[in-house]
């Protein structure tokens, strides 16, 4: 680095002139005092006050000067502290300019050079999630086409029922990976979604405790099909799943006001502690992991469906019901 130009030195040099400075000014006010008292010439009382008058101005236009340059030296720890920050956000494309040579410019260099090397390391690891996740996809569904080939029993369900499950994971994982490019990634398509959650509803028909989805009123919204599609996949396997010891269906109801979609889909299964409620929307939290052993799953399901839902602008929600299990509310702009 340019020693001329480096930050240490030029703070150095600054305070050195600022104590010279007044060292000086305080010697000469001593003296001109001293020379006074000496000569006790009538003028002598107002000559040392003009001396103390200009030297307590020059002082203070000498510490104004210093503040603003150490202000303008210090300039940059700003807009460092700012790029810190977002990127704690997880946005990783800003790039601070780089306007000087000192300690301060080889520090937002070596920022924008790191911001970038992380940037490139979440591409590389998405790359490499999407292109496994798509690799296992065909010979999941080869496997899947054998286990329906082998002889009826609990071996057969079981195995039908993991690789169930593993192409859920591989499909959630697929579609999350596509959100983190933003809504740019979403292919916004309009669609009947009554008949989206009717047909959904249909083909779980058998389990239990079923599913009451009895409106047929046709609401039309503006979002990416197979986004939505997962979000109440995972919503309705979730509602089913934990409810499936109980007698009482589910039920889902959809409703419009306004610009504004609401679904909400009730359970009166297991519910989730209270304390819990603000952690199930992280990937891959589940909870009493010894409960949710029986039932399967890898805790991604509504940390998907969040992110599908604010991708489009829209709220979800979970509350315990008064009578048991819980309730989710998802809320959707319908363009
Ligand atoms: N309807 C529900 N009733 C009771 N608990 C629920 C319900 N839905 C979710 N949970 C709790 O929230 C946790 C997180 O749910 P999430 O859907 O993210 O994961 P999962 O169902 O365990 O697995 P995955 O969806 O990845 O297959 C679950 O493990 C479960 O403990
Ligand atoms: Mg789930």
């Amino acid at each position: 680095m340019n020693s001329k130009k480096s930050l240490y030195k030029r703070m150095v040099l600054t305070i050195s002139l600022l104590c010279t400075a007044t060292i000086l000014l305080i010697l000469g006010l001593f003296s001109v005092m001293l020379k006074s008292i000496r000569a006790s010439a009538d003028n002598a009382f107002l000559l040392h006050n003009i001396f103390l008058g200009i030297s307590i101005a020059l002082l203070i236009g000498l510490y104004v000067l210093v503040y603003f340059h150490i202000k303008r030296l210090f300039k940059p720890m700003q807009e460092i502290k700012k790029a810190v920050e977002t990127v704690a956000e997880g946005d990783f494309d800003l790039q601070i300019p780089i306007r000087r040579a000192d300690e301060f410019g080889e520090l937002s260099a070596s920022f924008n050079r790191m911001a970038g090397e992380i940037q490139s390391m979440l591409k590389y690891k998405d790359q490499l999630l999407s292109d496994v996740s798509h690799e296992l996809r065909t010979p999941i569904t080869r496997m899947r086409l054998a286990a329906e080939m082998m002889e009826a029993g609990k071996e057969k369900d079981s195995m039908i029922s993991d690789l169930k499950d593993m192409s859920h994971l591989i499909e959630n994982l697929l579609e999350s990976n596509r959100l983190n490019y933003g809504a740019s990634s979403l292919h916004k398509e309009p669609f009947n979604l009554t008949e989206l959650i009717a047909s959904m509803a249909q083909e779980q028909a058998e389990r239990k405790p079923g599913i009451r989805f009895q409106t047929t009123q046709a609401i039309t919204i503006k979002a990416d099909f197979s986004l939505i599609r997962m979000l109440f996949r995972n919503l309705i396997e979730n509602a089913l799943k934990y409810s499936s010891h109980q007698e009482i269906p589910v039920a889902i109801d959809i409703s419009q006001a306004g610009d504004e979609v609401e679904v909400s889909i009730s359970d009166h299964g297991t519910g989730i502690p209270e304390e819990a409620l603000s952690k199930v929307f992280e990937p891959f939290y589940r909870v009493e992991q010894s409960r949710s052993k029986h039932t399967g799953g890898y805790g991604l399901g509504l940390s998907i469906s969040q992110k599908v839902t604010e991708a489009h602008q829209g709220q979800i929600s979970i509350n315990n019901r008064k009578g048991g299990g819980i309730e989710v509310i998802v809320r959707l702009p319908s363009s």
